[in-house]
């Protein structure tokens, strides 16, 4: 079966992207489903905190096989797609040169579909695939939401948020040929304020059926993790942040007991 494939999506950046594919992916394998992350974003923050630990600082020092080698047609996709340590997690590497490449190659701001004909071969290997992108819809974006079927767009409950979703939404219904808004999902909620509480509702109102149920509370978990380069899920098993994230995949993906049992004994039989 063919992996289903999302990507994380804001023009405004800092909202979330890169924690919820990183932690969306760490749940989604250790609950049994193989997983493909790929970083297409330069800043490449997934990347660093998957492989710093993994390789130490200089990972890239010997020429990291990333997307953007991948993009450029200098490799195959199966052969860059690296183990993280973690079964069943996999990633496609980021790179700096990701924002070089249209200098490199200027046909490729012209070929949308590149990316979606070099991961789609790799579909059928992933229960699910999770492409995280910039802060921007630039021709990295575009490409993006032509190799998936699904956007997930994090949002602060913020009112500038609020005006990028406004901006961000009608955009992406217009695009029908490429991914489709799945849903939105409300991050750093804080719900003992009037004002997340009220923001929270007018995103619900504008955008209903579209928005996650779960909210993702606001605390220092995601960010220590961060620094520590572990899932939420490792650094604070017990806290809210682990429960608001697993809660959120198991909404996001249609997960059940049933099905992350099934997956858990298929993985036991291999
Ligand atoms: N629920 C949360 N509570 C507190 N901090 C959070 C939460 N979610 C994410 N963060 C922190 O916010 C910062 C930005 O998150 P992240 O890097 O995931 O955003 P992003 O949308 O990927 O950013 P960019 O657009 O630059 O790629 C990080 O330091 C992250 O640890
Ligand atoms: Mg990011």
């Amino acid at each position: 079966m063919a992996a289903k494939t999302y990507c994380l999506l804001s023009k405004k950046g800092g909202v979330g992207k890169t924690t919820f594919a990183l932690n969306c992916a760490h749940a989604l394998a250790f609950s049994g489903f193989k997983t493909l992350l790929v970083d297409l974003d330069a800043q490449s923050n997934l990347t660093k905190h998957l492989l710093v630990k993994k390789f130490g600082e200089d990972f890239r020092k010997d020429g990291l096989a990333d997307i953007s080698k991948v993009l450029l047609r200098r490799r195959e996709a199966p052969e860059c797609v690296m183990e993280t340590g973690y079964p069943g997690l996999y990633v496609l590497a980021g790179s700096p040169e990701l924002d070089d490449l249209p200098l490199l190659d200027p046909r490729l701001t012209r070929e949308p579909a590149r990316l979606q004909s070099i991961l789609a071969p790799l579909y059928p290997e992933y229960d699910y695939v999770l492409v995280d992108c910039a802060p921007a819809l630039n021709w990295l974006t575009r490409m993006a939401l032509m190799a998936t079927t699904e956007v997930i767009v994090p949002t602060q409950p913020e009112a500038y948020a609020l005006q990028g979703l406004d901006d961000l939404v009608p955009w992406l219904d217009r695009m029908t040929a490429t991914a489709q808004l799945f849903r939105i999902v409300i991050n750093m909620y804080r719900g003992n304020t009037q004002l997340h509480k009220v923001l929270a509702e007018r995103i619900e109102a504008t955008y209903p059926g579209r928005v996650a149920k779960q909210k993702v509370r606001l605390t220092i978990d995601f960010a220590e993790a961060a620094r520590l380069g572990l899932s939420v899920f490792e650094h604070a098993p017990a806290s809210s942040s682990a429960l608001d994230m697993y809660a959120l995949c198991f909404e996001l993906f249609g997960l059940s007991a049933e099905a992350v049992q099934q997956k858990m004994r298929e993985r036991a039989t291999v």
